[in-house]
């Protein structure tokens, strides 16, 4: 059955990034000019998916006008003859069917993916999280998790191998066999929410992409809170297992976690110097700064 829909969980209150967080989305921020989640819908409808769902709270409404008409803006670039502009704005509007729903309480990922449940019914989804960017040129990441899903029809979760020092930060996987370059996925046989790194059976950490069956759903309604005291979806992803295969899949492209300061402004570095407008100057900049730091360090 192909994906059709996808779920972005936004809903987090993005501690990590206060005080610029206490009242604006960290989903908002900018990569540039651009903010995160839009480079995450694009990739979702890129992958072909057709129908998304963000998950938000009430003070997250930007989200919801971001991806809206905005008609007042739209007279204004017109009467101003700014048609590149106007194109810009109303293509945002037009980008994909995107609905939302809001997150009560925010009680977890787990929890917030089941605020989708309605929305998904009966077909596998995929899920992208709100403040993760992944750069495939060729590929989408979510895409890439869609065409194994096909293959397998079970679902798939997206891993990429992290230094020793990260394994306590993410879900990991112990997969039954070695996930290299020529086989990219394996089937898992456990799943462990930041585990220590003497429990961690691997150092393949799910980052951000996941493809599921619905069966994910009666779970999380049963799911009790795990690490951190939240309801996570690497404990009802493990209990899946129980009843299903589930696959990881080692998937191809350099992932940004925007939501933490460092992978904040690699983001931004690097979609600088891609940028034609910009990275002659922006180079130029850095070149400047760096030996400026490199003379003080020396002094
Ligand atoms: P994170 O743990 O990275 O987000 O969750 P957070 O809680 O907002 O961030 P910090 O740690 O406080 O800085 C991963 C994704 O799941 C969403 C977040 O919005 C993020 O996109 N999430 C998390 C929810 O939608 N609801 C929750 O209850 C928790």
């Amino acid at each position: 059955m192909k994906v059709r829909k996808a779920v972005i969980p936004a809903a987090g209150y993005g501690t990590r990034f206060l005080p610029a967080t206490k009242s604006q989305p960290k989903e908002m921020l900018p990569i540039i000019d651009k903010p995160t989640i839009q480079w995450i819908v694009e990739e979702a409808v890129e992958s072909g998916i057709e129908e998304i769902l963000i998950i938000t709270n009430h003070q997250k409404s930007s989200i919801e006008n971001h991806f809206d008409r905005s008609l007042e803006l739209e007279y204004f670039l017109e009467s101003k003859n700014k048609y590149e502009d106007l194109e810009l704005v109303r293509s945002i509007s037009n980008l994909a069917n995107i609905y939302s729903v809001r997150q009560k309480e925010q009680k977890g990922l787990g929890h917030a993916i089941l605020c989708a449940k309605t929305f998904i019914g009966n077909e596998p989804f995929a899920i992208l999280l709100g403040d993760d960017i992944v750069v495939n040129q060729k590929v989408p990441a979510i895409k890439q998790l869609c065409q194994v899903f096909n293959e397998v029809n079970s679902s798939v979760v997206g891993v990429q191998e992290v230094p020793k020092t990260d394994v306590s930060k993410y879900g990991i996987v112990k997969p039954i066999n070695n996930i290299n370059k020529s086989k990219r996925f394996s089937e898992i046989v456990d799943m462990i929410e930041k585990p220590s790194l003497a429990e961690a059976p691997s150092r393949l950490a799910v980052l951000g992409r996941y493809v599921l069956t619905p069966e994910i759903f009666p779970l999380l309604e049963t799911q009790t809170p795990g690490s951190g005291g939240e309801i996570q979806l690497t404990d009802a992803i493990r209990r899946l297992l129980d009843t299903q295969k589930v696959y990881a899949y080692n998937f191809e492209g350099h992932r940004y976690d925007v939501g933490n300061k460092l992978g904040y402004l690699e983001a931004t570095v690097d979609f600088a110097l891609a940028r034609e407008d910009l990275k002659d100057e922006f180079m130029e900049l850095l070149k400047k700064k760096v030996n400026i730091s490199v003379r003080e360090t020396i002094k």
